[in-house]
């Protein structure tokens, strides 16, 4: 029998809410399939953190690296200044296990509440890249609380960085029917990185002649992905540019509560990472209210990545019944009310079947 060694991090906020709920439906997709699941829980984020003043020690490091894949909730409290968790924690990990490829699939379920008019048939994947770009902390402050303070962050892109970034996205458009990939950037003032960006699209394209390729520049993009989303198919663009879009892909979706995320080392050296695409939520923490269909649809994500197809199909499938439910009720206009753990249970039922 195989066994999957999973590292849980729940978090924060609302990443404790939901791990549950995506723990639960895992377990239950996993329930006759002979395979046994092995969960380490690392107790790590905000009250970590004011306990003991560390965000991740090289041993816990050490440690997750010794399992096949992670689930993570969410990091980051009001109580701890910003970016000590964020980056010496969600993005240690990204940056440590060579999380180059960040992952983040949008479909609509047609019937669910969404902010647009008229979503039309929404199915894209942005293909983020996880490793540079402003994200690697390249910058600093000098003559700092002075009128003469100068603050940088410098994006770092390396032609390997963008390269397999780039081929993933490729390869990705080449398994989909619509085989379209849109690079988005901002080339038109980011001409340096932005060159860069554009020459490795076009050389990595010629390898696939059946993929079509255009191009958009950010701002431009976030006006289609309201006005007309169905033009997208793979979008590949740098860490902040996708980390932007995919906050507003899940809510032209119908919220961020339903975007998942997988943090991909491709190459498989280090164990790849499921999350939802939201954060802690402080301002629902603590309250049942928040959504588990992000973290639930990133274990089927993780299911998938793992090689476990037919597990990830159940999960899928019962992603897509509560979808359809919510869609029904908000037809007949009595919207379903439910807490984040009546969700999970609802969707660990359909599971089972
Ligand atoms: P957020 O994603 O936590 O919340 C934005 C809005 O979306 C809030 O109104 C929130 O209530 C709502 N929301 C989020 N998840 C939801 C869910 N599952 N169901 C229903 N509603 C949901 O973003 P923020 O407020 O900018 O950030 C809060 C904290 O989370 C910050 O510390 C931030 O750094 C951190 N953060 C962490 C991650 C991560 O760990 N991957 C991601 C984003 C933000
Ligand atoms: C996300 C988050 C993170 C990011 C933060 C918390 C570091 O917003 O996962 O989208 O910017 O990548
Ligand atoms: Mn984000």
């Amino acid at each position: 029998t195989q066994t999957i060694k999973l590292a849980v991090i729940p978090g924060d906020g609302i990443g404790k809410e939901v791990v549950p709920e995506g723990l639960k439906v895992l377990e239950a997709a996993l329930e006759g399939s002979g395979v046994t699941l092995e969960t380490t829980d690392f107790d790590l984020g905000a009250e970590r953190w004011h306990r003991t003043g560390e965000t991740i020690t090289d041993a816990e490091l050490e440690d997750i690296k010794t399992h096949d894949a992670i689930l993570l909730g969410a990091v980051g409290d009001p109580s701890v200044p910003s970016g000590v968790l964020e980056r010496g924690l969600l993005l240690r990990l990204r940056f440590a296990l060579d999380h180059y490829v960040n992952l983040r699939p949008s479909k609509y379920y047609p019937g669910v509440a969404t902010p647009l008019a008229d979503p039309g048939d929404i199915d894209f994947v942005v293909v983020r890249e996880g490793t540079e770009g402003l994200y690697c902390g390249n910058g600093g402050i000098v003559r700092t609380g002075t009128p003469q303070e100068i603050a940088t962050e410098v994006s770092v892109n390396t032609a390997y960085g963008v390269e397999r970034v780039v081929r993933y996205a490729f390869e990705t458009a080449q398994a989909r029917p619509a085989h379209h990939l849109t690079l988005v950037h901002k080339h038109n003032v980011l001409v340096n990185a932005g060159h860069l960006w554009r020459r490795v699209v076009e050389e990595v394209g010629t390898e696939y002649p059946e993929v079509k390729v255009d191009y958009s520049h950010v701002d431009a993009a976030t006006i289609y992905l309201v006005t007309d989303p169905g033009r997208f198919d793979v979008i590949v663009t740098d860490n902040l540019f996708g980390d932007i879009l995919t906050d507003e892909a899940g809510a032209i979706t119908g919220g961020i509560g339903l975007s998942a995320s997988g943090n991909l080392n491709p190459v498989g050296e280090f164990p790849s990472m499921f999350e939802p695409v939201h954060g802690s939520a402080p301002d629902i923490a603590g309250q049942g209210k928040a959504d588990p269909v992000a973290t639930i649809s990133a274990v089927a994500m993780m299911l998938s990545h793992l090689g476990l197809g037919t597990a990830a199909a159940r999960v899928q499938a019962a992603v897509d019944a509560d979808m359809a439910a919510r869609a029904a009720a908000e037809a007949v206009g009595a919207p379903l009310v439910r807490t984040t753990s009546e969700i999970g249970d609802a969707i660990a039922a359909a599971v089972r079947g």
